[in-house]
């Protein structure tokens, strides 16, 4: 279908348009029959379509049987562009077929904290591995002509009081690590539309915030798509439509709708404005009538789909004796109620009625199982501890399935601890004390302690691996497939370990990200902290090895592209993938605090037992930049680390970075070492400086060299002001030598 814009937009009421501006329903546009306008349906998202078609006395009840994949958490640790891409084409294909136009997805928000309720759908704590997955998502739901939302727009890193708290973030924090992976999904994969976020930052809601909806999203990053609210995140409807927020939703009821026609006309509101938003929302409503033509999809082949996907995400955390894979099941034990009833998504708005679910059990028919605790994994019971615990004696092995409980991770509140149900670390301690081959199979939205982990043999972290985990698991298990996942987030030793551990949840109304940029492996790196398991770990059936790291330029300029270039090589008996990291860490002394590596590359490579290949990531200026009023790559000679691990970078190159250098904006506290260190011409202050340097040695003529070491050191430190108190200048013959 072709709409003829122009013309709708001439003919368009005033109230009309308005009514544009907010939703039908819970999940349609409004249609403008007499204009030939129809109306077009978003459903949730992220993972499987949480689509409600059936109303029941004007609302919506239940949602279609479909197909729930791995959730965000767990996908992520697939590190596997090509995954992504696939599961977004499954999930547009289905969409399409449903009739749904956008699907409210991915949410890209990072995991601040491992508390919060949300985490499970997030995708993790690097905005560079974060952006770089979502964007092949979005572009495999897109190419199916679906749209995506990508969202919550912006740091909504927490549950408690998601809707109002406000979130106190300085803008270099934003831009390095809250918005990253937003600019780059919008910049790489231009998503059809964005979903703001419930929260404030520094006093705006983001519903209503002009610097992020308009400066930041369209000016900045070129966005060109429709705005859209989360469900009731507008707060007051003319100025949020003059930030930029076009479509709120789910609906006003008429109530906004009407406030923004009385404000265009009492002159409050421009119609420019409105017709801006109204071009937007027919922009995004043409895109997704295009063409709705469908091919039925089959639900069992996405479920196939899923369960491969499921297998991709799977981290291997331990594996001591090479205990895993296990030849068969032949005399082993299974425990754990998650063995029958896994866990597999979260609790929400993303919750999807799955149309199947397989359990392990129900992919390894036979096996001996015990519940050893409450059906609800979080109940300790005594009868059926003792049993499992007695069974385990006489097992080859036992495989405990253990995570958090349903309740225990959710949208809309945050988790209170890191550890998992009581009943089960008291499980698995007593296990280990009868059987030394105890294999641990997890499920949760986020990192949790492991107080047994180096008493266990072996640990598979399943995450929320949706409908088909159980099948995924038992591949695994028998080593069907090679477990390749990495972290994509650490695995903190303790709470109080954890970077916003003393802001997090503690505020009623106001969030202070004092942690700053040192979030996740930053902060555990910075600090020094030992930790569980560090971002990108994760253990395989067969070994790698890398070699022959190279760089293409040993100097870097800015507008250049870095070719990095390594060699993988399968050096285990099984067929398996490695995930290659590249970490660039900046030089010591630069005029910030900056952490001291960050991921900027990596690679997923499959190779067949003995295989080798060679691979290559490509660095820009960004790789090696921090944000101050713009991106900046300073000076320096940084170093290319490249591992399987963020603890574990087996190789090393490094290059030079030179820069250009740029004028000083001169402020109250610009000092001396700012000036002389900037790298800028600056010939009258040099000069000045030196004749300062030399009066001063010849006043005091005892000062040995240490000394003058010392006076030189606290002169850098000098602000201009005080230049002018301590030699009887004035400032502004200062400021002009700096002109
Ligand atoms: C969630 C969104 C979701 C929307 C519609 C909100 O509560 O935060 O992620 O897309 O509901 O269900």
């Amino acid at each position: 279908m072709k709409l003829d814009i122009p013309y709708m937009l001439e003919h368009l009421t005033l109230e009309e348009k308005a009514g544009l501006c907010s939703g039908k329903d819970q999940w349609f546009t409004k249609a403008v029959e007499r204009l030939g306008l129809p109306s077009i349906m978003v459903s949730d998202g992220p993972h499987g379509l949480r689509t409600q078609k059936e109303k029941v006395n004007g609302q919506y009840i239940g949602s279609i049987k479909s197909v729930c994949f791995p959730t965000g958490c767990a996908l992520a640790c697939s590190y596997d562009r090509d995954l992504m891409h696939h599961v977004g084409n499954d999930l547009g294909k289905e969409a399409r077929a449903e009739g749904v136009q956008t699907l409210l997805g991915p949410a890209v928000n990072i995991k601040r904290s491992p508390l919060c309720g949300r985490n499970f759908e997030y995708l993790g704590e690097d905005p560079y591995q974060v952006g770089e997955m979502a964007s092949s998502y979005v572009k495999g739901v897109q190419e199916e002509h679906v749209g995506v939302s990508l969202k919550h727009f912006a740091a909504n890193s927490q549950e408690f009081r998601r809707m109002s708290i406000d979130e106190h973030i300085d803008e270099r924090t934003l831009r390095e690590i809250y918005l990253a992976a937003f600019e780059k999904v919008v910049k790489e994969a231009k998503p059809w539309t964005l979903m703001c976020s419930y929260n404030q930052i520094n006093g705006a809601y983001s519903s209503e915030n002009p610097w992020l909806l308009t400066k930041v999203l369209r000016d900045d990053w070129g966005f060109d798509g429709v705005v859209m609210s989360d469900w009731g995140a507008v707060n007051r409807r003319v100025p949020a439509l003059r930030a930029g927020l076009e479509l709120e939703m789910p609906s006003s009821g008429g109530v906004n709708d009407r406030k923004i026609v009385a404000a265009v006309k009492d002159g409050s509101l421009s119609m420019e404005v409105l017709d801006r938003a109204v071009r937007r929302l027919l922009e995004w409503i043409q895109k997704g009538v295009e063409d709705t033509s469908h091919a039925p999809y089959d639900k069992e082949a996405d479920h196939e789909d899923a369960r491969k996907a499921s297998c991709a995400c799977a981290v291997l955390l331990r594996n001591e004796h090479s205990l895993l894979p296990l030849p068969s099941f032949d005399g082993v034990l299974f425990v754990g109620p998650f063995a029958k009833k896994p866990r597999f998504q979260g609790g929400g708005s993303s919750h999807i009625n799955n149309f199947k679910l397989t359990s392990a059990i129900d992919a390894a028919p036979g096996v001996t199982y015990l519940p050893g605790m409450g059906d609800d994994s979080e109940t300790r019971d005594e009868k059926r501890l003792e049993e499992a615990v007695s069974a385990s004696s006489s097992a080859k092995a036992v495989v405990v399935f253990a995570g958090l409980p349903e309740t225990w991770e959710s949208e809309g509140y945050d988790r209170a601890t890191l550890s998992l149900p009581p009943c089960q670390d008291e499980l698995i301690a007593k296990l280990v004390e009868k059987n030394k081959n105890i294999i641990v199979v997890l499920h949760h939205g986020s990192s949790v302690t492991m107080p047994w982990r180096n008493d266990v043999a072996s640990i598979l972290d399943m995450y929320l691996g949706g409908q088909a985990v159980g099948g995924a698991t038992v591949d695994l298990l028998l080593g069907k497939v090679n477990p390749s996942g990495k972290l994509a987030e650490t695995s903190p030793l303790r709470l109080e370990d954890t970077p916003c551990y003393l802001d997090y949840d503690k505020g009623q109304h106001d969030a202070y990200y004092g942690e700053r940029v040192f979030v996740g492996y930053r902060w555990y790196d910075e600090r020094k902290l030992p930790v569980q398991y560090p971002f990108g770990f994760g253990l395989s059936y067969t070994t790698f090895s890398l070699s022959s790291l190279s760089v293409s330029s040993k100097v870097f300029k800015e507008g250049d592209l870095l070719v990095v270039t390594l060699k993988v090589k399968n050096t285990g008996k099984k067929t398996g993938s490695e995930v290659v990291q590249l970490y660039v860490a900046p030089p010591k002394g630069l005029s910030v605090a900056r952490p001291p590596k960050e991921l900027k590359g990596f690679c997923k490579v499959f190779l067949q037992p003995g295989e080798e290949k060679e691979v290559t990531m490509t660095l820009d200026g960004r790789s090696f930049s921090y944000w101050d009023n713009g991106w900046r790559a300073e000076k320096g000679v940084y170093a290319i680390a490249v591992g399987p691990s963020s603890q574990e970078l087996t190789l090393t190159a490094s290059v030079t970075v030179e820069e250009k250098p740029r004028k000083l904006t001169i402020t109250d506290a610009t000092t001396i070492g700012d000036v002389l260190g900037s790298g800028y011409p600056y010939p009258a202050f040099e000069q000045f400086f030196k004749q300062m340097m030399r009066q001063m040695s010849a006043t005091d003529g005892t000062l040995g060299s240490g000394e003058k070491a010392m006076r030189e050191a606290m002169m850098m430190s000098l602000p201009l002001h005080a230049v002018c108190s301590f030699t009887n200048l004035d400032l502004d013959v200062l400021l002009k030598m700096l002109s």
